[in-house]
């Protein structure tokens, strides 16, 4: 039975789908009956489609969903001892598979959170035969459980979620959280590479740099302008194809993390993100926020 508190409002406390379309009113349903007979036979296919994505996936020898006992032992897994390059929030693997063409001498790693979104990733790799591309599906916050310290020699971050909501700035993948995090597993001298369509993720980025005395090895905010030449910044991603942002530009930094970012400047970091970005986000009313992810 539907809670009398529905009134024919779809709502959360409503109970199952199928209790919600039951409280629909006359009026609610002549409104949306189109829509809902259009949505609902597709929903066991989109559902369909993932459970076979995660079945395969499990099947793949260079996808680690998880893993353990992997920190320090690439090297024997790649069977090389070739630089070790990591795609964070990698969705499809744009990059992975990109770089990993344009460099084969290098061994490239894509990690996300979503199955769905490596297996397409994983499955170009397999197809093509590549033995320099593997995956791992984890939160990138775990990233120290999977790496030896100076394991890896370059991060690349393609479009990763701006989170642009103030309060959930530190789960920018640039945030000094998950730089300390990056910091204790690249070499010295190893670089990370940010890649986006945000101008506050960008701006952001360029602020935590800044404050913390990372050091800038490039900068642009246009790489079409900028950087045109070259093939590192010429892979495109799902994302980039998007422009969520509605900016128009792709903004690239590359930096390195000289030593550990000094803990006493992060209060100073909050109070500045939120006098620059409460004005940023109200002049940036077009670059919506959406969970990317
Ligand atoms: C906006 S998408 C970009 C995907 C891809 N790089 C592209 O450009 O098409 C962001 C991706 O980051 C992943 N992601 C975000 N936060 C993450 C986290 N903390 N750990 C693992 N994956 C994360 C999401 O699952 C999503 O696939």
């Amino acid at each position: 039975m539907a809670p009398k508190s529905c009134k024919g409002i779809i709502t959360s406390k409503c109970g199952d789908y199928s209790q919600q379309i039951l409280v629909i009113s006359p009026i609610v349903r002549k409104k949306y009956m189109r829509l809902i007979k259009a949505v609902l036979p597709l929903q066991p296919v989109m559902g369909q489609k993932k459970l076979i994505r995660f079945a395969e996936i499990a099947t793949f020898d260079h996808v680690l969903q998880y893993p353990e006992n992997t920190a320090g032992k690439w090297q024997e897994r790649f069977n090389n001892t070739n630089p070790i390059v990591l795609e964070l929030a990698c969705g499809k693997g744009e990059y992975s598979i990109g770089l990993a063409t344009l460099y084969p001498n290098k061994n490239l790693i894509g990690v996300d959170v979503k199955g769905n979104r490596i297996w397409v990733g994983a499955k170009k790799s397999l197809q093509a035969g590549m033995n320099n591309v593997a995956f791992i599906r984890s939160q990138i916050g775990m990233i120290n459980n999977y790496f030896a310290a100076g394991e890896v020699d370059e991060i690349w971050l393609p479009f990763p979620d701006p989170q642009l909501r103030i309060s959930k700035s530190n789960r920018r993948l640039t945030h000094p959280e998950f730089l300390r995090k990056y910091q204790q597993i690249l070499k010295p001298g190893g670089y990370i590479n940010l890649k986006t369509d945000s101008p506050v993720l960008f701006q952001f980025t360029k602020l935590v740099i800044e404050l913390y005395g990372l050091t800038l090895l490039e900068e642009s905010d246009d790489i079409s302008r900028d950087l045109k030449q070259n093939q590192e910044l010429l892979i495109k991603t799902h994302y980039e194809g998007l422009d969520i942002a509605n900016s128009k530009r792709i903004h690239y930094l590359k930096f390195a993390i000289p030593g550990q970012l000094d803990p006493t400047k992060d209060d100073r970091l909050s109070t500045m993100v939120r006098e620059i970005e409460t004005a940023l986000i109200e002049g940036l009313k077009d670059e919506k926020e959406t969970d990317r992810g």
